[in-house]
């Protein structure tokens, strides 16, 4: 049998998630996809009407299939922790069943197991500010969203993946070198999944035999990055400065993620993969 892969963090067809999808459908694993509340209907509906074909055309010619949609907020556990506002939003009022607890147990009752887990979100509400004008909340909600999402994630899903089976995370360089305009506790959060990534390799590979890494990919043009401000630029510095100076695809990041995700990769763990045509390597910009 084919493998089976949850991607947290897709909602349109620009972002990592997306093409990490592809490439893990390229390589015949079937898809489950988990899209924050407020996007679900429009991104369902999108697919529905054909808006995504064009992209969803994998290498063989034919179209990537997504089995099921799940509606997820990965920043709440389960109900009891989800406020009375966000309860009531209208947003939130057509779907249920989303808090990560709940949407891994909604898989196992479609499912039964999972063998991949891609973690392919990340949300600083003052992502624009500064860190040093960075409040305590927008800090905090950060690293909710970013980090403790991917811990709250591997409790939940690792019970019901397969032994051998692998979660990914993407992150971004300036958890360790400074990069101005990535700010509101951004650059912390991103530390905290990396540091994570090797607790949780170790946990979850004494455990259940589940490996877990990171891919810190080079800029991309995705709809989050877009809200950050400087994606340009970042872009425009790496094709500049970069040992490999041409665009980073998302596919580039999608294929790292089936090869992580594949046998080939069986004693890689607790990793931070670099897939950003080598910038990280750069001491000085040339
Ligand atoms: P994206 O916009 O395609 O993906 C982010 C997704 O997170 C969106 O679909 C959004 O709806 C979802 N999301 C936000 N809060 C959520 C929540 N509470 N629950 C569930 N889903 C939630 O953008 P992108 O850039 O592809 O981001 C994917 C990952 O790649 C993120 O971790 C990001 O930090 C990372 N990354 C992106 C880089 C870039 O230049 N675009 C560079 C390095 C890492």
């Amino acid at each position: 049998r084919g493998k089976r892969a949850f991607i947290a963090g897709i909602a349109d067809d620009n972002g990592y998630g997306w093409a990490i999808a592809k490439s893990l459908a390229a390589a015949g694993a079937e898809i489950l996809v988990g899209t924050w509340v407020p996007a679900v209907n429009i991104f369902e509906n999108s697919l529905r009407r054909g808006k995504f074909d064009e992209s969803r055309v994998l290498p063989d010619g034919s179209l990537m299939e997504i089995t099921k949609v799940y509606p997820l907020d990965a920043v709440y556990h389960s109900p009891e922790d989800v406020p009375e506002d966000v309860k009531t939003n209208k947003r939130y009022m057509g779907s249920s069943n989303w808090t990560v607890k709940e949407v891994a147990e909604l898989v196992k009752q479609d499912f039964g197991t999972i063998d991949i887990l891609v973690h392919s979100l990340a949300n600083g509400p003052e992502v624009i500010k500064p860190l040093l004008e960075t409040s305590r909340y927008g800090y905090l909600a950060a690293i909710s969203a970013s980090s403790y999402s991917f811990v709250s994630l591997l409790k939940h899903f690792v019970p019901i993946m397969n032994p051998g089976g692998t979660t990914i995370s993407l992150t971004y360089i300036a958890s360790e070198r400074i990069i101005p305009g990535y700010g509101g506790g951004m650059s912390s959060a991103k530390a905290a999944l990396e540091s994570d990534t090797q607790v949780l390799a170790f946990e979850a590979g004494r455990k259940h035999k589940i490996r877990v890494n990171t891919i810190s990919a080079g800029p991309l043009r995705s709809r989050a990055a877009k809200a950050i401000g400087f994606i340009d630029m970042m872009i425009d510095y790496s094709l500049e400065n970069a040992p490999l100076q041409k665009e980073l695809t998302a596919e580039e990041v999608g294929n790292a993620a089936a090869f992580l995700a594949s046998p080939l990769a069986s004693a890689i763990t607790g990793a931070v993969v670099y897939v950003d045509n080598g910038l990280n390597a750069m001491g000085v910009g040339v």
